[in-house]
């Protein structure tokens, strides 16, 4: 896999190396993932995605990165990796993700777009770009992943305009059962 389309992603490089094959095969949602990566044309094709909840360290952001990784092996798809808190800063600023689209429209033209870390807090400014930007890309059947520690129903409470759009297009899927970073921390501490 060429580094360039990495970075051209903006996959976080602590992601790039993330498999499947370092999750334990009887957690649950392995095979969830597993079948949506094996179907992975068709699912962009149709704008299926996925929102990967649960507790810290469990792997959700490596999950969207091994997803995004598998568009582009699989079906040579460039899609774009984004922080949830960093969309509206896009928009307003005009970053510009080359010389011919801001990171604002290319979130909407990617074949599949993983807004990592939905946070979501009261109504604001920021959050009114966030839930354009889902809606708009909703509309137009594009596949998104969406991470979050935030359960569907916590969304629905929080955010009803957003939790409504996503049914539509985002399989919920309970990311738990591993602390990937407490393995991290465990080997440094071994002798
Ligand atoms: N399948 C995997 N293969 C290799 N490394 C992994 C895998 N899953 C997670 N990791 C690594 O473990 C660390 C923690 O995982 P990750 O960032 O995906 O957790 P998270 O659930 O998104 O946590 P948070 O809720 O804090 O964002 C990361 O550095 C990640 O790259
Ligand atoms: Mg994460």
């Amino acid at each position: 896999m060429k580094d360039e389309f990495l970075s051209a992603m903006h996959l976080p490089e602590q992601h790039w190396d993330c498999t499947l094959d370092q999750i334990s095969p009887e957690l649950s949602y392995v095979s969830t993932i597993k079948d949506y990566v094996a179907n992975i044309g068709d699912n962009l094709d149709k704008g299926r995605g996925l929102l990967l909840f649960g507790p810290h360290s469990s792997g959700k952001s490596a999950l969207a990165a091994i997803a995004l990784k598998a568009a582009l092996v699989k079906c040579q798809k460039v899609g774009l990796w984004v922080r949830g808190s960093h969309i509206a800063g896009h928009k307003i600023e005009e970053d510009l993700y080359d010389a011919d689209s801001t990171m604002y429209e290319r979130c909407h033209e990617v074949p599949l777009l993983v807004i990592d870390e939905l946070i979501l807090r009261g109504t604001s400014k920021a959050e009114h770009f966030v839930e354009e930007l889902i809606r708009e890309r909703v509309d137009e059947r594009g596949a998104m992943i969406l991470t979050t520690n935030s359960t569907p129903r916590q969304l629905k409470d929080t955010h009803p305009g957003i939790a409504e759009v996503l049914i539509e297009a985002v399989e919920p899927v309970k990311i738990e059962g591993t602390n990937f970073r407490k393995k991290i921390k465990d080997g440094w501490s071994g002798s």
